[in-house]
């Protein structure tokens, strides 16, 4: 039997113990709505390097921070016309604003991108705001798995990651969403940089005309190919399986065996969603080689699911 020691339940003794930790820069994994994150003061180098360090991430790809309110975002942020109506509408939730850093911010200078701006998300998930209450900054949170490979879901999964690397995990269920938040930039004409659960269309009936990210320059390090692996091949748009390898079905099908395995069987975006990773993990797990998926319809958090499948195939 494993012995978890890292994982504690989100009682008030631990959310306080958590808070203590990132106050003396230390690192702690926490749960969100979208998948659990990696969370460090973002006012302090130290815990950021070691968010860097533990990760294995790219120096150049720059980390959400995480607020507690859009007050504190403002704070830190140059004002910025779309934010507070996009805001009302969409968060506290699955989405990021990418804005320009006021000059006077306190935000680590190692987690903006190179043109000034940073990263900022206010989380649907009351333990994640009620530890940066109590911990007394916004924390920075890139998803709580080494770089390149798919994202947690679980407090199980950050285990499977970092093991003891880690001195504290909160554990607070499955994700509900399942995939990373949708990230816009808000900065000159609004463009969806990473699909999420917010999607374009929703946007659209808040700010008109946003763009999707087709231009060859990367405003997003983080939209690079070959991300969100899970470390065996992925082949999409299958109807049947490889040699040695597994079968993930959205909808039903008529094959059987020990490797089939389903994403949403009432065919549910939403539902595929929040499998994706959770299944791509334990397929692995299991021992496949790889991993044939069906068809999965390219609407609304489709659109997101089928991204973070292109680039963990390419
Ligand atoms: O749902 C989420 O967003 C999760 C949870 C933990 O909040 N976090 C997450 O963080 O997915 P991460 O670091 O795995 O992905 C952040 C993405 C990367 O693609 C990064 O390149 C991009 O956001 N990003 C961060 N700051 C940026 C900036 N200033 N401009 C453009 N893209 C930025
Ligand atoms: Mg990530």
């Amino acid at each position: 039997m494993k012995n978890y020691s890292n994982i504690f339940k989100p009682t008030r003794k631990n959310l306080i113990k958590c808070a203590k930790i990132l106050r003396n820069h230390g690192v702690c994994a926490l749960p969100t709505e979208t998948v659990y994150g990696l969370a460090g003061n973002a006012y302090s180098n130290i815990a950021i390097n070691n968010i860097y360090k533990l990760k294995k991430r790219p120096k150049k790809n720059p980390l959400i921070v995480h607020f507690d309110s859009l007050k504190s975002i403002e704070k830190e942020t140059v004002n910025n016309n779309f934010l507070s109506k996009i805001f009302n509408k969409f968060s506290p939730g699955p989405i990021t604003y990418v804005l320009k850093l006021k000059k006077n911010s306190r935000i680590s200078r190692k987690i903006i991108n190179k043109n000034g701006t940073v990263a900022c998300r206010v989380p649907d998930n009351s333990y994640f705001r009620k530890i940066i209450k109590l911990s007394g900054s916004p924390l920075a949170a890139p998803s709580a798995n080494i770089s390149n490979h798919v994202s947690p879901t679980s407090s199980l999964d950050v285990y499977d990651e970092f093991k003891k690397k880690i001195k504290f995990i909160l554990d607070g269920n499955h994700s509900k969403i399942g995939i990373e938040s949708t990230v816009i930039n808000l900065v000159g004409k609004p463009k969806i940089l990473r699909p999420g659960k917010v999607d374009k269309k929703n946007i659209e009936k808040i700010i008109k005309n946003i763009s999707n990210n087709r231009s060859k320059k990367i405003l997003s390090p983080g939209q690079l190919k070959k991300h969100y692996s899970p470390g065996i091949p992925i082949y999409l748009n299958q109807n049947k399986n490889k040699d040695r390898g597994a079968l993930l079905v959205f909808g039903k099908t008529k094959m059987k065996g020990k490797n089939i395995f389903y994403l949403s069987k009432k065919k549910s975006l939403d539902e595929a969603a929040k499998n994706l990773y959770k299944k791509l993990r334990q397929i692995k797990k299991m021992g496949f080689k790889n991993i044939s998926i069906t068809k999965i319809p390219n609407k609304g958090v489709g659109i997101a699911i089928n991204d973070r499948l292109k680039r963990a195939s390419s």
